[in-house]
């Protein structure tokens, strides 16, 4: 599905050479199977929606190795440097209405906190989700999924799920480093990590956690989620509430227990509101 026309030989060469690898590693049956491999795009979001336009089939992706205008959540940017990281578009079919659709972003979350656990190999419990949308390891951010729903009006819904992975940088910048960090950076001895072999888990990890949603529901998205929850029983804040985090409910709302009593909340900026360390 690559486009070789008007691009230089070696960058067609590199995604080729990306493409061959991750077909090698793939365990999946559906998602990863139709793919475009890219070198720099604006955003692997736009593209997989013009993929999803034309009828991608589920489990279609969009990698690129960089990215000129990566966004994420509540309009923000999303660095995208060459060479280091994951940034990839998935188109997934999942046969849920729009209203079943919400909790597909906490599968996904618990996608990549397994795919992470797996070949990051950090100690036990360091890999937690924050919810909804981010991944930390040992309470910084190191990834965050962005979902959107396909313009198309289709039923069954088709929607877009975006994953940036800081896998290999070394370098994160200085109004965000107490906050964010990289799979290498949390690693013993700053290892560098096989990016295809990660890829490779994360679609297996997507394909089986999304499945489950489909299949079994929400409630046991969320049972699977609970434990693994960053927060869970510390002080914290969802925009200007101050409360402390319980759990997530059958559908995922975050409880959220505050000084008028249990919350249920569907959205929200989660933050810590002290740092116990
Ligand atoms: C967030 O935490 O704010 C979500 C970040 C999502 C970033 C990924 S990188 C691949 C895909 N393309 C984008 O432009 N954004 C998502």
């Amino acid at each position: 599905m690559n486009d070789v026309r008007a691009k230089p030989s070696t960058e067609v060469q590199a995604s080729a050479l990306r493409r061959e690898a991750l077909e090698k590693k793939l365990s999946t049956r559906r998602y990863g199977r139709s793919m475009e491999v890219h070198e720099t795009v604006d955003s692997t979001m736009d593209l997989a929606q013009e993929a999803c336009r034309r009828g991608a089939a589920d489990g279609h992706i969009v990698w690129a190795d960089a990215q000129r205008s990566g966004r994420g959540t509540r309009g923000r940017a999303w660095l995208s440097p060459p060479g280091e990281d994951l940034y990839l578009s998935l188109v997934a079919r999942p046969g849920l209405t729009l209203a079943e659709l919400p909790p597909i972003t906490l599968a996904a979350g618990l996608a990549v906190a397994d795919a992470i656990a797996t070949i990051g190999d950090y100690e036990t419990d360091a890999v937690r989700i924050k919810w909804p949308n981010d991944v930390w390891i040992a309470r910084k951010k190191c990834a965050g999924i962005l979902v959107e729903s396909s313009s198309v009006g289709e039923s069954p819904e088709a929607v877009i799920i975006g994953i940036g992975i800081n896998v290999n940088r070394r370098f994160i910048d200085e109004e965000i480093a107490a906050s964010a960090t990289s799979m290498s950076l949390s690693s013993a001895g700053m290892r560098r990590f096989d990016r295809v072999a990660l890829l490779a888990s994360l679609l297996d990890r997507l394909e089986s956690w999304i499945d489950v949603l489909a299949t079994r529901g929400t409630s046991t998205i969320a049972g699977a989620l609970e434990p693994r929850l960053a927060l869970l029983g510390e002080p914290a804040r969802v925009d200007t509430r101050d409360g402390v985090v319980r759990g997530v409910d059958a559908q995922g709302a975050l409880l959220f227990e505050t000084q008028y009593g249990l919350e249920h909340l569907q959205a929200g900026r989660l933050e810590p509101l002290v740092d116990p360390s």
